[in-house]
């Protein structure tokens, strides 16, 4: 062995040992795949998903230069997915975020860190972003944290979705980082979902057009979303027979590309490299209704900064929070048609899910069911008589004519919960 050689393994065995090791950060992997026949075995046994069945196409793209008229109309009532290349291509985070940038400039502030992927509830901890930064290339961690205020004016909102039908649907932009190749389970958002790419590479394989959803292992969250139990490194094709014939749309994203999942698509996504990538949820718009074109222009720039974007959340002191000051009988009613999307009725699991979000610090915060009794009393005087106790939904027709009365108690709740911060000011 040459000396050389001999040298560069021993650094080489301490880097391992001191730091673990480093993941695989290739990024040619060939996607979709080609698929192999076996005489033996069903095709795609014990195979990644995605080897089940050929791809049927790629996900459909458009001009960048797409209106957000146009865009609501093809994708988000037909929906579709939508993959829009290059659209943030020039945005100072593609620039400048590298690691010790981010360190230096941001390397104080808390965020929210996974253990593992692959996991129906992964583990949340809750850390500095320079420690992430030190231990994400070899430790089993990855960063999703609703976007602290601090780093908004770098990163890039898509115009297409900040005016008319979508400017105030926006829930919160999450910024994900990770290193080496990791998978999602396959799953489903209760929202529609703009994911943009700032590093790295990403192969998702979207069920666009899937008409019935059994046979997948599905398990619904508190909030809506869907996680498959279907283990996506190695998929058992006798349990999971369905593979092979439902059809599945493919798209690789890279640095500046942005991808639309309207609500309710299922997807699954392969990470390879360093990735560091922008999510932003919107609530679904009711899609019976037209656009509303208010406040869109003629000729935007592709993306503006995302500190311009109004969203319904907000990150303080590394927890979400309601972004409104001020809560009135109007705001309340605007929560509840975005938690209902483009469904008729209102569930109390979706709804309790974004009580608690919103009113976890608040210690004296009143029971869930005692808001929801309020909020279920319909405005008509026929009111008291409406209360069917067995129905654990709110109408839409009833949210769109809810009184004062009813939305009070949820009002002066959400309010004192989203002040909680100016109130410890206050007291001090
Ligand atoms: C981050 O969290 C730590 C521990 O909870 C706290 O001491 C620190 O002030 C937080 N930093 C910021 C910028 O919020
Ligand atoms: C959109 O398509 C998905 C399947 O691809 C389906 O589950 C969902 O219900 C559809 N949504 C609407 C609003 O039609
Ligand atoms: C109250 O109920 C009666 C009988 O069900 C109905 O005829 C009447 O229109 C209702 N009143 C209102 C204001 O909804």
């Amino acid at each position: 062995m040459s000396l050389p050689f001999l040298i560069i393994s021993l650094i080489n065995i301490v880097y391992v040992l001191t730091q673990g090791f480093p993941k695989d950060m290739n990024l040619h992997v060939t996607f979709p795949p080609i698929l192999e026949r076996h005489e033996s075995m069903p095709l795609g046994h014990l195979r990644p998903l995605g080897w089940q069945r050929r791809a049927e196409a790629s996900v459909l793209q458009d001009s960048i230069a797409i209106s957000p008229q146009l865009f609501y109309q093809q994708y988000v009532q037909g929906n579709r997915s939508l993959v829009l290349r290059g659209i943030v291509l020039n945005s100072p985070a593609i620039d400048k975020w590298s690691d010790v940038y981010l360190s230096k400039k941001y390397g104080l502030l808390n965020i929210t860190v996974s253990k593992r992927k692959q996991h129906l509830v992964d583990s949340l901890e809750t850390m500095l972003f320079s420690k992430f930064l030190q231990n994400y290339r070899h430790d089993d961690l990855y960063m999703n944290t609703i976007i602290p205020d601090e780093m908004k004016v770098e990163t890039p909102l898509i115009s297409l979705v900040n005016c008319g039908t979508f400017k105030h649907r926006l829930l919160e932009p999450v910024i994900w980082i990770s290193a080496g190749d990791t998978a999602s389970l396959l799953h489903s958002h209760s929202k529609d979902t703009i994911h943009c790419m700032i590093d790295g590479r990403k192969d998702f394989i979207i069920l666009d057009h899937l008409d019935k959803i059994d046979g997948l292992d599905l398990v619904p969250q508190s909030n809506g979303d869907l996680y498959s139990k279907i283990d996506v490194d190695m998929v058992n094709v006798f349990k999971y027979k369905r593979l092979n014939s439902i059809p599945w749309y493919w798209v690789t994203l890279r640095e500046g590309d942005c991808l639309y999942i309207p609500t309710q698509v299922l997807h699954q996504v392969r990470a390879h490299g360093r990735t560091i990538s922008v999510s932003i949820d919107i609530a679904q718009p009711d899609t019976r209704e037209d656009f509303e074109d208010e406040g869109c222009e003629k000729n935007p720039p592709s993306y503006i900064s995302l500190d311009n974007g109004e969203f319904i959340w907000r990150y303080i002191h590394g927890r979400r929070h309601l972004a409104r000051r001020n809560i009135e009988t109007k705001d309340v009613q605007n929560y509840l048609l975005l938690l209902l999307g483009s469904n008729d009725q209102l569930y109390y699991s979706v709804f309790l899910d974004f009580y608690q979000q919103a009113t976890w610090e608040l210690k004296d915060a009143p029971d869930a069911v005692l808001i929801w009794d309020q909020l279920r009393k319909s405005t008509n005087i026929n009111a008291t008589m409406t209360i069917e106790s067995d129905v654990n939904y709110i109408e839409r027709t009833k949210i769109k004519t809810l009184s004062v009365t009813s939305a009070k108690l949820l009002a002066e709740t959400l309010q004192r919960s989203a002040r909680i911060h100016e109130y410890d000011k206050t007291e001090l």
